[in-house]
């Protein structure tokens, strides 16, 4: 590989430009290929601010976390949605919806988010840990199973007659598939290129369609509120209506929080003083709490009781900082001075991308001391959560950044840590668990990097038994 810096065509202020040598597509196979180590070696050459041609865009990254709060808090000027309302009707197939056809929707769709949060997670997290124990007890552990049904019975309610969908595993076995090609899909790769996908799709899609979701009963708020708000705009397709909000709904709210779990659930298994740890502080809390008879199994938690299980949680957040490789994309709404840090700052395009990638900083050694080794504790300090990490001296405003940022940051972020810990919870309670023996080190499939929590390279195999009640 020949790198090639053009320097003259630069304005003045303007970060180093890494084009490589092929038109277009730039340096987007080097990145696609492992993104962390990519960046690093160019922050070594280039410092902490760079711009790199990917795939015919022009991306400024900033590497330094403590540059990170000038340009989240910068929403109007660097802008989340132009991107997010290009790349996200393209992938799932629905109109944009920042469009003249739908006056007033992205607010009505941003309203609708705090019914994911705040006093709303409580009848939430309470849905979801009966649809846990419901799947938990009918077919035991399989954990994608068992996330993906309890996540969907939780948002988007039962069948009429029935506690459980029978098309679960057609639905999970389609959605699979589609994510499979899901970074060709963000990468505009036609979807008429990729075989099957377009018709998986449509599949996935018709699964929503308005006249089987409204035969659906305890639906939560959230979903009732979107399909009410939908329902206002008459130049919306049903397609679109199924397109727009329950299967990318779908897609945000268990793409990220399965592979979350698989790897909260492994590090965990794998790491058996963790275990213990973590068990051993669920049995004290249960007892300290008088709930320590959990003879029928039905061990419900509320939502100030599992806020309370702190290594629990710390244990989730390393697996997150572990795993997640979320790129957070900003567009410049016009030409400006963009100021860092100290004196410096970085002169700013229209139109430019300016991005974050805090999967440097979850793996920057000065934040946190051997980023490759799995702490369960590492999120906690005297008893408490531990939220002071430091870069340069100084305290870093922003350390943990699997959820994005700022005004577009994942408004399912309470309720998937709620989920995970939940699922962790009846599944250290109830099973013991262990991975089959001779099985290689599990990595990370880095080629969906940018894109969320990343998978692992290969399949693992736990075994587990009931545990004596
Ligand atoms: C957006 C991560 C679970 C709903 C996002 C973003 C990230 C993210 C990185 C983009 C934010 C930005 O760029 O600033 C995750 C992770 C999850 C998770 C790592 C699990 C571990 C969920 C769940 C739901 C959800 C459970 C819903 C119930 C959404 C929605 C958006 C979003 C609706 C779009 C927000 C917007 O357009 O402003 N998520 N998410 N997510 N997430 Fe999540």
């Amino acid at each position: 590989w020949v790198c090639i810096i053009v320097s003259n065509v630069r304005r003045d202020g303007e970060p180093p430009l890494i084009k490589g040598w092929i038109p277009y597509i730039g340096k987007a196979l080097e990145f696609g290929k492992d993104a962390h180590k990519f960046l690093e070696e160019y922050k070594k050459k280039h410092g902490d601010i760079f711009t790199v041609l990917i795939a015919g865009k022009y991306m400024t990254f900033i590497m330094n976390p403590l540059m990170y709060p000038n340009i989240i808090k910068r929403g109007k000027q660097l802008d989340f949605h132009e991107f997010s309302n290009q790349v996200a009707p393209r992938t799932f197939g629905y109109p944009p919806v920042f469009s003249s056809k739908f006056p007033g929707m992205p607010d009505q769709i941003k309203r609708s988010f705090h019914l994911l949060q705040g006093d709303n997670l409580t009848p939430l997290s309470k849905s979801m840990m009966g649809n846990l124990l419901l799947v938990f007890k009918q077919d035991h552990l399989d954990k994608s199973k068992v996330m993906f049904e309890a996540t969907f019975l939780t948002l988007y309610g039962k069948p009429a007659s029935k506690r459980r969908h029978s098309s679960m595993e057609t639905l999970r076995e389609d959605f699979i598939e589609f994510d499979k090609k899901f970074p060709l899909l963000i990468a505009r790769i036609p979807i008429w290129l990729l075989g099957r996908t377009k018709a998986i799709r449509e599949k996935l899609i018709n699964y929503f369609l308005p006249q089987r979701v409204s035969c659906w009963s305890n639906t939560s708020q959230f979903i009732t509120r979107r399909v009410e708000l939908f329902e206002q705009y008459n130049s919306l397709r049903d397609m679109d209506k199924a397109g727009t909000h329950h299967f990318a709904i779908l897609w945000a709210s268990v793409g990220n929080t399965i592979p979350a779990t698989f790897w909260a659930m492994y590090h965990l298994v794998s790491h058996p003083e963790a275990l213990e740890a973590v068990r051993q502080e669920i049995h004290s809390l249960l007892k300290l709490w008088g709930m320590d008879d959990f003879s029928d199994r039905d061990i419900n938690l509320s939502r100030e009781q599992l806020d309370q299980l702190l290594y629990l949680e710390s244990a989730v957040n390393e697996s997150l900082r572990h795993s997640s490789s979320s790129m957070n994309i900003r567009v410049a709404q016009e030409d400006f001075s963009l100021p860092l840090e100290a004196e410096q700052s970085v002169a700013v395009r229209k139109g430019d991308i300016i991005t974050l990638y805090p999967r440097s900083m979850h793996m920057d050694p000065e934040i946190y001391d051997q980023p490759e080794m799995y702490r369960y504790d590492r999120f906690v300090q005297d008893g408490r959560q531990k939220t002071d990490f430091y870069k340069d001296g100084q305290r870093l405003k922003y350390y943990c950044m699997p959820f994005g940022s700022g005004a577009t940051m994942c408004p399912g972020r309470y309720f998937a840590i709620n989920e995970i810990k939940q699922f962790l919870f009846l599944l250290l309670l109830h099973f013991d668990l262990q991975l089959v023996e001779g099985q290689p080190k599990v990595t990370l499939d880095t080629s969906r990097a940018g894109l969320g929590i990343l998978l692992p390279a290969k399949d693992v195999r736990f075994r587990y038994r009931l545990r004596a009640a």
